[in-house]
């Protein structure tokens, strides 16, 4: 072609250097579209690394005065369920969260973390609340794990935890377990219904799906509600202000409040069988159950 470009092949190559810098925004554009979404959920996975187990123990009860410190076997209860925490992977510490000097001197006694909180606290979620704002450091899981549920394994903990850090929408992760027909009419026991995705779509007190028959399908696997709940810790901190909302109100299930507010819950399904403490007669209950497997 000599030295001589003909005009076409100038605006060819001059059309080729914008097609090179058009080229070049677009690639910029996407990197930076890449870098800011991975920041965007890295934010999210590295803000939610740090996990605490809260224990939250109360001595005044109506039902049972005193609980925490029952003796199952010879520990008191607070201490089996603390034992429990203990051995959770995902727990980077675990505290007992209490009102009570006895109880507190009983967890400083086997080795626990102690948060006082104030006798002022109306519930747990409470108790968690004022005891993460007490402790120094910064934590963005919390697993409020209740101490009347001494038998509660390890792997429960792990896996609300692991469901709410592998769930960026997600501000809330509970458990659910197979609901026993014989409880499907008892309003202690919450039942619970889940989407395809394993998010929660409803509590009751009530048996839920209904069956138009009115009576319990013996075929469908009906899901009841464990006490165990984790939270984002800045979902946490707005939790207990949230205003009750009339479904929490006419149900008396405080978590009904979350998704009255559109927030999302992760639900995980395990196998447990419930063995709550809630009055003293249930102390031997699960003192023999122990004795059957060993667990004493
Ligand atoms: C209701 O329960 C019965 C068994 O008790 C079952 O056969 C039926 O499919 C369920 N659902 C409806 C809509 O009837
Ligand atoms: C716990 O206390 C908070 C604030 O007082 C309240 O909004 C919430 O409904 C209470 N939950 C239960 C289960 O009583």
């Amino acid at each position: 072609m000599g030295i001589c470009s003909s005009p076409s092949s100038s605006f060819e190559s001059s059309n080729n250097g914008k097609t090179w810098i058009i080229h070049g925004i677009v690639v910029g554009v996407a990197v930076t579209a890449a870098v800011v979404a991975h920041a965007y959920l890295n934010r999210f996975n590295k803000i939610r690394t740090r996990v605490i187990g809260i224990i939250p123990a109360r001595f005044a009860s109506s039902r049972f005065p005193g609980k925490p410190l029952v003796l199952i076997h010879g520990k008191p209860m607070i201490q089996r369920t603390w034992e429990r925490a203990k051995l959770a992977a995902t727990l980077d510490h675990v505290v007992v969260a209490t009102d009570d000097e006895k109880i507190a001197d009983c967890c400083r006694q086997f080795g626990a973390d102690v948060i006082m909180t104030s006798e002022s606290c109306q519930n747990g979620t409470e108790r968690c609340n004022e005891a993460l704002q007490k402790l120094g450091k910064k934590y963005d899981v919390v697993v409020n794990i209740q101490g009347d549920e001494p038998l509660i394994e390890p792997e429960i903990i792990d896996g609300v935890v692991k469901a709410l850090q592998a769930d960026p929408d997600a501000v809330f992760s509970t458990a659910v377990t197979s609901l026993n027909p014989e409880d499907a009419h008892d309003p202690n026991r919450v039942k619970c219904v889940v989407d395809n995705r394993g998010y929660a779509i409803y509590f009751s007190r009530g048996l839920i799906p209904f069956n138009k028959s009115g009576k319990i399908n013996q075929q469908f696997p009906y899901l009841l509600h464990l006490g165990i709940q984790s939270y984002d810790a800045k979902f946490l901190k707005i939790y207990p202000y949230l205003q009750p909302t009339p479904l929490q109100l006419e149900e008396d299930l405080e978590q009904l409040k979350v998704l009255e507010n559109g927030y999302k819950m992760k639900v995980v399904k395990v196998d447990h069988e419930a063995h709550g403490v809630d009055t003293p007669e249930d102390v031997q209950k699960i003192e023999s159950l122990m004795l059957e497997r060993n667990l004493a």
